[in-house]
């Protein structure tokens, strides 16, 4: 493998990243991690699995033109991935950075909501729509992080993906009222302006309004029902 690391981007539970080149080629090499309370054959099978399915959307959706990371190299055997790096800071330090106005953030979040929607009209659901897979570079907005990521074609898992961001949104970001709505505003709006909603080889992509309303239904079960 030809990757030369440089800086350490972060160690989580199931992943070790790392910044660096890939040849001459800003990279980034994401390690899967052994979990020591998993069976390691059990483990492995399970990171690969995940590390496979990552690429295999990550290639899906630039295909499709979509501005993810391109996928460069992987080596099924160690369970590394080597992806392009993507320029920009995470969301959630744009939100946290006391010189981000009001203005910045909603139209910010309009882009975000606008690149949920071509994501979910590709037939994705990402899974896990934190504020940290969320990179932002000046105008642009790039989702990263599609491990927990599938197709689907039921309503309820585009719904879910809102909520997970709506939640962060919430909890983390409380400061800034209205986030989540001016997200939605640029979820639909995107969704108007792309025109009709492919029909795809295993079914037919909820609409964006579809998928609002269930975000709806989701909030009102999540406070009812805990
Ligand atoms: N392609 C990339 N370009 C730039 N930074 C990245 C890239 N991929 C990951 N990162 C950084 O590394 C962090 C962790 O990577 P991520 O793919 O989200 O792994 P995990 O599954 O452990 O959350 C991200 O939040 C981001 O800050
Ligand atoms: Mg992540």
């Amino acid at each position: 493998m030809v990757f030369t690391a440089a800086e350490r981007l972060h160690l989580g539970a199931e992943a070790e990243v790392w910044s660096g080149q890939w040849f001459d080629q800003p990279a980034v090499s994401k390690q899967r991690r052994a979990r020591a309370w998993r069976h390691p054959h059990l483990d492995h099978r399970l990171g690969v699995r995940r590390m496979i399915s990552e690429a295999r959307l990550l290639i899906r959706l630039r295909k499709n033109g979509m501005s993810v990371p391109p996928v460069l190299d992987m080596d099924l055997a160690s369970g590394r991935l080597i992806i392009g790096l993507v320029p920009g800071r995470p969301l959630i330090e744009v939100l946290n950075d006391p010189t981000t106005t009001r203005e910045t953030m909603e139209a910010l979040l309009r882009r975000v909501g606008a690149e949920i929607r071509q994501l979910h009209r590709w037939a994705v659901t990402h899974g896990d729509l934190s504020t940290n897979n969320i990179l932002v570079d000046g105008e642009h907005v790039h989702l990263i992080d599609f491990g927990l990521a599938s197709i689907e074609y039921d309503v309820e898992r585009y719904g879910i993906d809102l909520h997970v961001l709506d939640e962060i949104l919430s909890a983390s970001h409380p400061n800034w009222e209205g986030a989540i709505e001016c997200a939605v505003e640029g979820y639909v709006q995107a969704d108007h302006a792309l025109g009709p909603v492919p029909v795809l080889k295993g079914g037919a992509v909820p609409g964006a309004d579809e998928v609002n309303a269930r975000l709806e239904d989701i909030r009102t079960r999540v406070r009812y029902h805990g």
